[in-house]
């Protein structure tokens, strides 16, 4: 009777989590018998399946857990501890999920992107920035009051502290706007809360609609620098993203008219780069944040990711390419020659992805916006060409067929950024601006699920123990 009485308080103690902790799977799948019993509920603790590792004579079985996608994974969270010290390497993480995460969902394969829930196709077209950034963060589109008070608490943060700007001014005007963003991002630490108590909700919602607010001025005034224009602020009667072109663009002795075609061009791009899963940037957010480092300087470590021109620094570096190209009497040919031999550096920039191996879906809405975005703005841009043609070859190609290598997000959003009128250095600084919320929501998620310190493991392959040799013997 003890013993059963003693059971069923064990038992109500569990479901006490598993309602505490209802979304905040690692906490509650420690436990596998309450995955067992709630498994057909929780998509994601499908005991059904195992995976059986067979090493040194043992088998050991590790659960699979599926995710509402139907993707699987093995579950290896105690391969150390029941095979004696096993660990596993995957360089470059190829196969290696980091983390569960219902922000956003991705299939490479089909060329499927959605951010919780919504296809990135329906968003672009019919959703603007705030509403997705809202979305990204808090996990539903807002209501209108919701979207109108987010906006509101966004517009009372936007303001920098003006030492900033002596910050600012020590950089030389020749300075990469991507350095100078981190940098920035990173000061903003000294002249707010240094760190979010994670458990509170308005302390989490304040450093959100703060960086959400300071950001885009951030952003502006690194433009503003490399161009001598002075530095300024926004104007709070106008939507954000007309408040960003506004800042950037504003001349001190003339007005800004806003242009609807920059305006929802800018709009469309900020919402297709604005969350791509575990991606290197991401990752780095989500690692640097871990540590139970602030926001601002897991946001800092993201740019600084972003920069790379692996990562997001492509879409400078697709520009470049494309120029030089042009500038070599357009021969796409000779170009697509030099990015298949191996004893050859160069790579056909914005080609290829780590996972998607059909299409980039944000590429194919991106392409048509060029043609479109270029054809109102009357700007004929002989690079667009260039850039066709570069595709045309590729898809056509052996080489970059069964690579299954196509264009990615970056290969023809530098085309729209220059329609725009904004410099070749900061194609990737409007990259970050677009990244932010999903930076932050992928901060909020590791920081909400309770998310262990990031610490990868190592094989190591350097010299065995040796003693030590005095100077004059080496
Ligand atoms: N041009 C020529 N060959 C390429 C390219 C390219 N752009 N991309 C990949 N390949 C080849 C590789 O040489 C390799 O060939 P091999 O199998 O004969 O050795 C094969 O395709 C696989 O490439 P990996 O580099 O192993 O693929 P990985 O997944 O590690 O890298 C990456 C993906 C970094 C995006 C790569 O395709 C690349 O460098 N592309 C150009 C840079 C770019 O556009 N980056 C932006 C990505 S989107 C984003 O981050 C926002």
């Amino acid at each position: 009777m003890a013993f059963q009485v003693l059971n069923y308080t064990i038992r109500l103690l569990k479901l006490n989590i598993l309602l505490k902790y209802g979304t905040s799977y690692p906490k509650i799948y420690e436990n596998q018998w309450l995955c067992s019993i709630f498994a057909n509920k929780n998509p994601k603790c499908n005991m059904a399946d195992k995976a059986t590792l067979e090493f040194e004579g043992k088998k050991y079985e590790f659960p699979v857990i599926t995710g509402s996608e139907g993707e699987k994974a093995i579950d290896i969270k105690t391969l150390r501890s029941a095979t004696g010290g096993l660990t596993t390497i995957d360089p470059g993480y190829k196969n290696t999920g980091s983390c569960t995460s219902a922000v956003t969902f991705l299939n490479g394969e089909e060329g499927v992107l959605r951010y919780r829930g919504y296809s990135i196709e329906e968003l672009a077209d019919k959703a603007d920035f705030l509403e997705v950034a809202y979305l990204l963060i808090f996990g539903e589109l807002p209501t209108e009051a919701e979207l109108n008070k987010f906006h509101s608490d966004i517009k009372t943060k936007s303001h920098v502290d003006e030492d900033i700007k002596k910050i600012l001014d020590g950089f030389p005007k020749s300075a990469h706007p991507m350095g100078v963003l981190s940098s920035l991002t990173s000061a903003l630490i000294a002249f707010n809360p240094a760190s979010v108590n994670a458990d509170s909700k308005e302390d989490m919602y304040n450093a959100i609609v703060n960086i959400m607010g300071k950001f885009p001025v951030l952003v502006a005034w690194a433009l503003r620098k490399r161009t001598g224009q002075p530095l300024d602020y926004g104007d709070d009667s106008l939507g954000y993203v007309d408040n960003i072109l506004k800042m950037m663009f504003k001349r001190p002795n003339s007005e800004y008219k806003i242009d609807p075609v920059v305006s929802n061009a800018l709009d469309k791009l900020l919402i297709l780069h604005a969350d791509h899963e575990q991606n290197c940037s991401t990752s780095t957010v989500r690692m640097v944040g871990s540590s139970h480092a602030g926001l601002f300087a897991s946001l800092s470590a993201g740019i600084s990711a972003l920069w790379g021109p692996l990562h997001g620094g492509a879409n400078q570096a697709v520009l470049e390419m494309l120029e030089a190209i042009k500038e070599d009497g357009g021969d796409t040919k000779k170009y697509m020659a030099k990015a298949k031999d191996k004893n050859d550096p160069f790579r056909l920039m914005g080609f290829g992805h780590r996972v998607y191996k059909n299409f980039d879906p944000r590429a194919k809405i991106i392409k048509v916006a060029a043609d479109d975005v270029l054809e109102k703005l009357g700007v004929e841009d002989p690079i667009l060409e260039i850039a066709k043609g570069l595709e045309k070859e590729a898809l056509n190609d052996p080489y970059f067929v069964d690579r299954k290598l196509y264009p990615n997000v970056d290969f023809y959003s530098g085309i729209i950024y220059r329609a725009m009128g904004i410099p070749v250095e900061m194609f990737t600084v409007m990259f970050a601006l677009g990244r932010l919320p999903g930076w932050i929501a992928q901060w909020k998620e590791m920081r909400e699920n309770k998310e262990p310190i990031g610490r990868p493991r190592q094989v190591y392959t350097g010299e065995k123990h040796r003693a030590f040799k005095e100077v004059s013997n080496r």
